[in-house]
């Protein structure tokens, strides 16, 4: 599809290292020991919440804030000192400016009039990009005349059209709206595969970061939390804070005490003590003596729910029953502590009633009350 790149982008994509890259603003440290390696070709999603650190650390990347500690590298350089126009990356942002004189074809030019590139030459570009980001109609535009989601086609198509070594992308999809951001998201992750050149891309957003990324970095207060592929991520978050951030509804996370039952270990959730079987009572066997207090941690689709108990199960109350149509949300009050649960769209439940929480306790999580770290 994206035959004027060729396979691998004629080896012009390049690896990016952080080296314990620090950011200071006066007395705020925006970024806090960064380190991180994104192979070439990868599509890395730097994930976190609001003020976090990410727009800052592609900054800093790209050369548009200064470094106050560490190194960066693109492939074998460091570029601490470089200016942005040295470092070969091209950046597609949450406002994508277009020149708002220029039609689309000019837009999309433009970069290549810059570097004087024969007129032939750019014209063939410009098309097969185009092409690429689906506006080839829309060329004799200008942007006024286009929506959200063409002008940031034409953003796209105008960073691709450079072929840099990086790209780099903050939040480029949060002023679309829900449904053309789901369409885009797909196509970005299919014109970054055909590139295949290293993309760095942040986003608050985690089902856009669990969607589009080959591996996540997820951050919390300038401090890099986790990075690993989704589904191990999803699957073994090292951290409260990674526990609650993925996944939609998020994680139950009880404050649970550790007991004995008949001589074995035990959880006694919301004053309900029941056995820890399996894995979860050999990781509990592993906590000092003194160490009373865990956070139990069970997904949304890892809950089930009952009208019975066969010993291993907490009683509650159903608070609130939410129909998302293809499923419900079961909230269940365990006397104080809540839970949510994804059931069955038929499942029967209905605010007042009384049923059992239970979980498989192979795939519960559990945390460590004071670090917040993941107890394995
Ligand atoms: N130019 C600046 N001056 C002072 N503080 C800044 C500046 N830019 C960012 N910050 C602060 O650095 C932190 C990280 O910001 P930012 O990188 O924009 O977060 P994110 O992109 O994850 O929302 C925030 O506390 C923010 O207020
Ligand atoms: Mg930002």
């Amino acid at each position: 599809m994206i035959g004027f790149l060729g396979p691998r982008n004629e080896g012009r994509s390049a690896p990016v290292a952080f080296e314990h890259v620090v950011k200071r603003f006066g007395a705020v440290t925006a970024v806090d020991d960064l380190s991180l390696d994104v192979p070439d070709g990868e599509m890395l999603v730097l994930l976190g919440p609001s003020g976090c650190g990410k727009t800052t650390s592609l900054r800093m990347l790209a050369g548009l804030e200064s470094i106050s500690g560490g190194q960066i590298r693109i492939g074998d350089t460091v570029v601490n000192e470089l200016p942005p126009r040295a470092r070969d990356i091209a950046m597609v942002f949450q406002s994508y400016a277009l020149y708002a004189h220029l039609t689309v074809y000019e837009n999309l030019a433009y970069p290549l009039r810059v570097r004087k590139l024969p007129k032939a030459e750019i014209d063939r570009r410009v098309r097969d990009v185009a092409g690429v980001v689906q506006i080839g109609e829309l060329l004799e535009r200008k942007p006024k005349a286009l929506s959200g989601g063409q002008r940031q086609r034409v953003a796209l198509g105008r960073a691709i059209i450079r072929r840099p070594a990086v790209f780099l992308m903050d939040e480029p999809l949060s002023n679309l709206d829900a449904k053309l951001r789901l369409h885009t998201r797909g196509e970005l992750k299919r014109f970054q595969r055909e590139l295949a050149t290293t993309t760095i891309y942040v986003t608050h957003d985690q089902a856009e970061a669990m969607t589009l990324a080959d591996r996540l970095a997820i951050m919390d207060r300038g401090i890099l939390q986790q990075v690993g592929r989704p589904k191990e991520v999803y699957a073994k978050p090292a951290s409260v804070f990674v526990a609650g951030f993925l996944g939609s509804p998020p994680m139950n996370l009880l404050d649970v005490r550790v007991t004995s039952v008949a001589g074995s270990p035990g959880l006694e959730i919301a004053g309900t003590s029941i056995p820890a079987t399996g894995s979860l009572g050999a990781r509990l066997g592993t906590l000092a003596p003194d160490q009373r207090e865990v956070i139990l941690g069970v997904r949304p689709e890892e809950v089930a729910l009952s009208r019975e108990t066969s010993g291993d199960r907490v009683p509650g109350e159903v608070f609130v029953v939410e129909d998302l149509g293809n499923e419900i949300l079961v909230t269940l009050d365990l006397g104080g502590q809540f839970v949510m649960a994804r059931m069955p769209s038929d499942y029967p439940a209905e605010m007042g009633d009384h049923l059992w929480f239970g979980f498989d306790s192979e795939r519960a999580h559990l945390f460590d009350t004071v670090s917040q770290r993941r107890i394995e």
